[in-house]
């Protein structure tokens, strides 16, 4: 078992890797939610730019900004204790050099407090990858569905069936391994291939809909409370259902105010 009160360092999820302790991470946009997840054992808290879908309404994740980045990694910041917090770098803000990314990667560091960023992509990213970590930025890498990519990739759709994308992935993977990556997301491959990969590194790779041989899981924590209910993917699993819990604590609180029932004397100053 983890020991609780260890803060989650790159060395302590190695170690966990080793002993095969599984990691477990979740999307996290505030303050509120990091101390609750923190409170409950959650390894790493990932401020992902799902942000922009799942609290901003937008379509993909193309249009988050480092600002808007930089102030939800704050905030989360705030709320962890124990927990690893971890930013993912915005589209454009270090695909076009390793000095960009350098110098976007370490705001986000300074300016939030957080331990570590995570970027989108394979090879192509290894440079970069070298870089950050060089200068003391730890990274996660994120392989298969990438969802920056999501236009050039035609939708979010499973990555790795065929074998030509499989043996890609599984260089990619090596690639961020050497590159200094301390960890790996994979999103949206086939289990077989996720385990694979999962073998073939030292590093722990954290899966979402990759199966369940990743040495950790994370969700989008909006989904698995059931507080998303226009998502609904074959790999979330619904922890609650949070979205009507919501519209009925609503309905009777707009009950009461229209019947004069709310607020009682228990609720009122009589002076
Ligand atoms: O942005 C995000 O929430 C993510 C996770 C789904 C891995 O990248």
């Amino acid at each position: 078992m983890t020991d609780e009160r260890r803060a989650v360092t790159t060395h302590e999820l190695l170690r966990m890797k080793e002993q095969g302790e599984r990691i477990v991470v979740l999307t996290c946009y505030d303050a509120l939610f990091a101390r609750l997840l923190d409170a409950s054992g959650v390894d790493i808290l990932l401020v992902g730019d799902s942000v922009n879908q799942v609290l901003a309404g937008a379509e993909t994740t193309l249009s988050a900004t480092l600002e808007q980045m930089i102030y939800h990694t704050k905030i989360v910041r705030r709320g962890a204790q124990r927990a690893m917090v971890v930013c993912d770098l915005p589209f454009l803000s270090y695909q076009v050099s390793p000095q960009d990314a350098i110098r976007n990667a370490g705001r986000v560091l300074q300016e939030t407090g957080c331990h570590a960023v995570k970027l989108e992509g394979g090879r192509p990213m290894a440079e970069t990858v070298r870089a950050l970590v060089d200068i003391g930025i730890p990274v996660m890498g994120h392989l298969g569905l990438t969802p920056q990519s999501v236009h050039a990739l035609g939708g979010y759709r499973v990555q790795g069936r065929d074998e030509p994308t499989a043996e890609r992935l599984k260089g990619d993977a090596r690639a961020l391994e050497e590159a200094g990556a301390f960890s790996l997301v994979l999103e949206l491959v086939p289990a077989p291939l996720a385990s694979q990969i999962t073998k073939a590194l030292t590093i722990p790779t954290i899966g979402i809909g990759a199966g369940p041989a990743c040495d950790g899981q994370v969700l989008v924590l909006h989904d698995m409370l059931g507080l998303n209910e226009e998502f609904a993917a074959k790999f979330v699993k619904r922890y609650a259902a949070l979205a009507e819990d919501v519209r009925e604590a609503v309905r009777l609180f707009a009950a009461e105010v229209r019947e004069g029932r709310y607020p009682g004397p228990e609720h009122s100053f009589p002076k």
